[in-house]
């Protein structure tokens, strides 16, 4: 009995540990059901007799309410960024499955082929070492294709496996197959791929899945599970620099601070030479720390706590590098950027950004181009909907360690975040970061804020009153300007109509163009405060997140939302410029209110209510709270 059960164990333990050596390819099928992918699967998994056959997750889910991001959420992947999505209210639908043979494990990443599902194959691919792209021999190289190998490309997936599926139906011919490895060869030019194999298969007839095909004798090539087995791994622990993204920092009592996170690449050891980035501060490692155990070395996905031999600051987002291999640090990139939420995006918005474990705010602050998926053509766009993927830039609020996602997805990869829903809108790629903002440096000047406003006598300040059009914006801030340069303070009003027909008079009333406007409105009041004027701005600035984004441009103290708190029924029905007439015969489209959203302030500084007092009894009240 006791040798039979330890026998069991033991070949049990050996089995365990097979499994353990093996090492995994990750690899994405693309295609549809049509084209055989999941009898191609099934085969797949069912000749292989596999071990265990578990579609471990099935991840269609619909929007769950966020709340499960905690602090120390690792993102050094952008599957595992986008895994937490689905708790973000986002419906990905990707189906993980398992298998192994006695050479390799696998983890097969598989989509739905249909047409909108961008997001989904960014989803499946983002951390795949290889793809099935697979065509019907009937039909050849289709648009379909031509979208799954570009969002590979995109990706970063260098080896790609072109199954040429259902030879059986056109007669095993050589000539159609090399027809179409033609035709997709001459495609995959424009693409950055490493290999491509193509393969004449029939997935149904079990031709050249695993099993040699006796009917395809001319093709001297690998069967797929050949391919599959022996397709190289990148080896990152060994051939990058280490890249260690600081998820917090360790001090359970006053002699331990270490750093801990899970290596994203490369690999460490004590007496390593490291520097901290942004700050550049260099160090040696001194142990690294694994629970109570101390480790000679630890590798690429291993989560270790790490100390060094001098104190330095460092903190949760900061990249611990390697000194001889670091990578560089920039606020603007060029990226590309897939477009995952229903609401559209737009140009100039500034939306929350992880990377690696690093939040910061990002600003779209161009969009270069929109990629047509289906035929490559580009094109120029100011908003972005679902599955878009386009090419733009971001400027964030602070540096942060980088590098190129085609070096290294681990660190190149970012999520976007919708600021007020929490929900993941985007996901990215960093192409490069911009040498511009590197090069421009901002110029100090000898006479500055604080000296102007000695000289004025008074603090610059913003008042930024917002609200429906009609609610008495303009009039009320009209009289606040009176008032305040009757006590001598400098002022100057900027007014939506007004500044529409000079500055911003390219721009309408579409979301992308509102949000442009208050961009610009916000510079110019910007640098009025800075001149040491007060500025009262008088838009309807519909949307809280520029409005927030406005805030974020001043100092504590400097910028004061006004709500100026006037019921649509009361402004439609005073209707002072008859707009809300022709809005509701629909003669103006977009009109905040009737056909385009007002966000009201949720945290304004003041609310004023204009319905019960004159706009000059409203704007007394006002300035009565006010300080200069
Ligand atoms: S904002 O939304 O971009 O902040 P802004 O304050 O500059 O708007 O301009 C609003 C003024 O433009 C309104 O008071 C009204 O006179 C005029 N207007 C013209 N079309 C529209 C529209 N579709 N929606 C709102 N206001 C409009």
């Amino acid at each position: 009995m006791t040798t039979t059960s330890n026998t069991s164990n033991q070949a049990i333990e050996n089995f365990m540990q097979q499994q353990n050596d093996l090492d995994m390819l990750r690899f994405i099928t693309c295609g549809s059901v049509d084209d055989g992918k999941s009898t191609l699967i099934g085969r797949l998994l069912y000749e292989a007799k596999c071990i265990f056959d578990d579609q471990v997750a099935s991840l269609k889910q619909e929007s769950i309410s966020y709340g499960t991001q905690g602090g120390d959420m690792d993102f050094a992947l952008l599957v595992d960024g986008l895994a937490a999505e689905r708790e973000q209210g986002i419906t990905i639908d990707v189906a993980y499955r398992f298998f192994n043979t006695d050479k390799r494990k696998f983890i097969v990443a598989d989509t739905p082929g249909h047409e909108q599902y961008t997001r989904n194959m960014v989803t499946g691919a983002s951390n795949a070492d290889l793809a099935v792209i697979l065509i019907d021999a009937r039909k050849g190289v289709i648009e379909q294709t031509k979208r799954h190998a570009f969002i590979c490309s995109l990706l970063g997936i260098k080896q790609i496996v072109l199954a040429i599926n259902k030879m059986d139906l056109v007669d095993y011919d050589e000539a159609t197959f090399e027809q179409i490895h033609g035709d997709f060869l001459a495609f995959a030019q424009q693409l950055n791929f490493g290999t491509v194999t193509a393969i004449p298969m029939s997935a149904l007839k079990g031709d050249n899945v695993i099993e040699r095909s006796v009917d395809m004798t001319w093709f001297r090539g690998p069967t797929l599970m050949a391919m599959l087995e022996t397709a190289p791994i990148p080896d990152l622990a060994n051939n990058h620099g280490l890249r260690f993204p600081v998820q917090w920092v360790n001090r359970p009592h006053l002699d331990f601070r270490g750093f801990s996170g899970t290596i994203a690449a490369g690999s460490v050891a004590p007496g390593d030479e490291v520097r901290v980035l942004p700050s550049g501060a260099t160090a040696k490692i001194d142990q690294i720390v694994l629970f109570d155990q101390q480790l000679d070395q630890a590798q690429c996905g291993q989560a270790v706590t790490l100390t060094l031999d001098k104190e330095i600051d460092a903190s949760r987002g900061d990249m611990i590098v390697s000194a001889k291999d670091p990578c560089e640090v920039s606020d603007q990139f060029e990226v590309e950027l897939v477009w995952m939420a229903d609401d559209q995006g737009y140009l100039g918005r500034t939306y929350g950004m992880q990377i690696g474990t690093n939040w910061v705010n990002a600003q779209i602050t161009e969009i270069k181009y929109k990629t047509n998926v289906n035929t490559m053509e580009q094109s120029p766009a100011r908003t972005m909907e679902l599955n878009d993927i386009v090419v733009a830039k971001l400027s964030l609020d602070k540096e942060v360690a980088y590098e190129a996602y085609q070096q290294c997805r681990q660190i190149g990869a970012f999520i976007l975040v919708d600021k007020f829903s929490n929900a993941t809108v985007g996901a990215g790629m960093i192409n490069f970061a911009l040498r511009r903002a590197a090069n421009v440096h901002r110029q100090d000047l000898a006479v500055d804020k604080a000296a102007r406003n000695k000289l004025n006598g008074h603090q610059g300040k913003v008042l930024w009153f917002t609200g429906l059009s009609g609610s008495g914006k303009s009039t009320i801030a009209n009289a606040v300007e009176q008032k305040l340069h009757k006590q001598g303070i400098r002022t100057y009003i900027l007014d939506g109509d007004n500044v529409r027909h000079g500055l911003n008079k390219d721009l309408g009333f579409s979301e992308a163009d509102r949000i442009e406007n208050i961009r610009r409105i916000a510079e110019v009041a910007q640098l009025m405060v800075d001149a040491g004027i007060v500025v009262l701005t008088a838009f309807i600035s519909p949307f809280r997140a520029e409005r927030d984004m406005a805030r974020a441009l001043f100092d504590e103290g400097e910028f004061l939302e006004i709500f100026v708190d006037t019921p649509l029924e009361v402004a439609e029905q005073r209707d002072v410029k008859g707009l809300y007439l022709k809005a509701r015969k629909g003669e103006i489209p977009n009109f905040t209110g009737i056909s385009s959203p007002y966000e009201a302030p949720l945290e304004a500084e003041y609310t004023l209510s204009t319905e019960d007092a004159t706009p000059e009894q409203v704007a007394t009240q006002l300035l009565q709270q006010l300080e200069f």
